[in-house]
């Protein structure tokens, strides 16, 4: 009995001194101290042991438990330890290493140019309204004074998504829109996209952007309209800047006028960007034409309105010194990330 628990102890012994993995560890302890393992047997043997001898047995199977169980935990622990050494070793971070860098998206010219449009009319009390971008042909045209036999359709080439629908060519469907709501006064900013069919060089595109301005009210006249455009202009080009109205034509706004401002590089001497004239030409106005406002249920004799367009990338463009309209359309990142 004696020999038998010394083999199976050096046996045990050196199987584990052998092992290379915990799996192995595991296989040994149940092999020898599991229930049915090794030195369990041994003492269900007891039964065949002379009675007075038993006690001593039974002491030395316990010795011999106690023996491997001590040895095997050890070899357990150190080989748990080698492998939480090996993993942390291999997760360490080197926290002095350069950081890698995130690439920060750019604002579009566009966007920078509409947010300071927006900003400053809205601190004059505009809101900010959207409208339709395939639009009504009555909308875009018929409610505007533009029929369909009028000149003024063959200057905005249009695509027609159908004989009554188009592509809206401008934003100003937007006020007829918004002053058929019955809500007055008006004075809203509609800015968005509009198309034409045009063919693609520095200053054209098939589509673009447009900002749309409305005031309607009770003894609305030029005056106001020209205050407002000054003070626009010079927030959005300098404090010097001054405005100039030329009489133009609108079919929905009479009078109508194109505004410039003076050239903010060079004051208004002339210079290459003004191509000499010390101005730039920047939107069109008018006050609302009579019929517009009766077409929108506004009696012209109580109410009147003044109302312009701003193309968003003329603004864009001039601003940041652009000489090619094509390159806010591109998005290299290189460009776009000197804005
Ligand atoms: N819709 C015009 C265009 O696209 C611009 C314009 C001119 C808008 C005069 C207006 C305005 O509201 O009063 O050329």
């Amino acid at each position: 009995m004696k020999e038998k628990l010394s083999q199976i102890k050096a046996e045990a012994l050196k199987q584990i001194e052998n092992s290379d993995a915990l799996e192995k560890l595991n296989e040994i302890k149940i092999n020898y101290l599991g229930k049915k393992g090794e030195l369990t047997a041994v003492l269900k043997g007891m039964k065949d042991v002379a009675p007075e001898e038993r006690p001593k047995i039974g002491q030395m199977v316990n010795d011999t438990r106690e023996e491997i169980e001590k040895v095997l935990e050890q070899h357990i622990a150190q080989m748990e330890k080698a492998l939480r050494d090996a993993k942390m070793k291999k997760e360490v971070i080197d926290v002095t290493l350069p950081g890698k860098k995130n690439n920060v998206g750019h604002k579009h010219p566009n966007t920078i140019a509409l947010e300071e449009v927006e900003r400053i009319f809205i601190g004059m009390g505009y809101e900010v309204v959207e409208g339709p971008e395939i639009e009504k042909d009555y909308y875009n045209f018929e409610a505007l004074n533009i029929p369909k036999d009028h000149p003024a359709r063959d200057e905005q080439d249009t695509f027609y998504v159908t004989e009554d629908i188009v592509l809206r060519t401008q934003t100003s469907p937007v006020q007829v829109r918004e002053m058929e709501k019955g809500k007055l006064p008006v004075r809203m900013i509609a800015p968005g996209r509009v198309f034409r069919s045009d063919e693609v060089d520095a200053t054209h595109s098939p589509s673009f952007h447009q900002i749309e301005g409305l005031v309607v009210d009770k003894n609305i006249t030029f005056a106001d309209l020209k205050g407002t455009l000054a003070e626009f202009a010079k927030e959005l080009f300098g404090e010097e800047t001054k405005v100039k109205f030329r009489p133009h034509h609108f079919p929905f706004t009479e009078p109508s006028a194109e505004v410039d401002v003076t050239c903010f590089k060079c004051g208004g001497s002339g210079c290459r960007f003004c191509k000499g004239s010390g101005w730039i030409e920047i939107l069109g106005c008018g006050m609302v034409h009579p019929d517009v406002l009766r077409r929108c249920n506004i009696d012209p004799d109580e109410y009147s309105g003044f109302a312009f367009g701003v193309g968003l990338e003329r603004i864009a463009l001039l601003k940041y010194e652009i000489d090619d309209m094509r390159l806010l359309y591109e998005n290299d990142s290189r460009f776009l990330k000197q804005f």
